[in-house]
């Protein structure tokens, strides 16, 4: 059975979402880079393995790298789960993880990467936004993609309403994502591709609204007009 250690940094539901999911895989710890991350009480309350590795305890980034990778490296994972993990990591750290290190964005990227995803996409006036797995490469919030939801920017939406449509596809698509890699059909190929069972292009990873999403998406329009 494969194991998996959970990078946190703060509330930690899309962990919550990976330990519901009844992986077929060893979650051997969450680690969390801030003493405060409330995912981390969650995971205790679980009985999975807990530790902090604070960035704030060391002077430069590499440092601090090279303590979180020990720490990993401790349990022996064959997949790093960034979940809300918010540190901008190094080349070396992510080399070190190549092709079994994943993310999570919220947003449909390669479109805003970065903070604040959910209000840039409503001040651009996105009709689509979404969330996205992708494998981690050197580059921020970038890298080959595993698997998007796509959920419907409505009229009356804000902020905190297109967060939390966003965020319950998160708690779908992350434990699928997860769940090919430990049931050995998904890796990241030499030439930087997605490979799901073999074949280039993942299949069912997309997600799409529900139409009846859609339908009251269309009704609030036309009501609004
Ligand atoms: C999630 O929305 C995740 O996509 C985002 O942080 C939130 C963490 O929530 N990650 C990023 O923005 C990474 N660039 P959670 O702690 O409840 O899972």
């Amino acid at each position: 059975m494969k194991s998996i250690v959970i990078l946190i940094s703060g509330r930690g539901s899309n962990m919550e979402a990976l330990l519901a999911a009844g992986l077929p895989a060893r979650i051997a710890a969450v680690i969390g880079n801030r003493p405060d991350a409330k995912g981390l009480a969650t995971a205790a309350a679980q009985d999975v393995a807990t530790a902090v590795v604070d960035h704030k305890a060391y002077g430069t980034r590499a440092e601090f790298e090279t303590a979180l990778a020990a720490e990993i490296d401790r349990h022996r994972p064959d997949l790093v789960v960034l979940a809300g993990f918010m540190r901008v990591l190094g080349d070396d750290f992510v080399r070190r993880y190549q092709g079994r290190m994943m993310n999570i964005h919220p947003s449909l990227l390669p479109a805003f990467p970065g903070l604040h995803t959910h209000r840039r996409a409503l001040e651009a006036g996105v009709r689509i936004h979404g969330c996205t797995v992708h494998f981690v490469t050197p580059s921020l919030d970038n890298g080959p993609i595993i698997i998007q939801a796509a959920v419907p920017v409505r009229a009356d939406d804000d902020e905190k309403s297109l967060a939390a449509r966003v965020l319950a596809q998160e708690h779908v698509i992350y434990p699928q994502a997860v769940r090919w890699f430990v049931e050995g059909r998904l890796f990241l190929g030499a030439d930087g591709r997605v490979l799901l069972d073999g074949a280039g292009i993942p299949e069912g990873a997309l997600l799409v609204p529900a139409p009846e999403q859609s339908g009251a998406t269309l009704r609030a329009l036309a009501e609004s007009g």
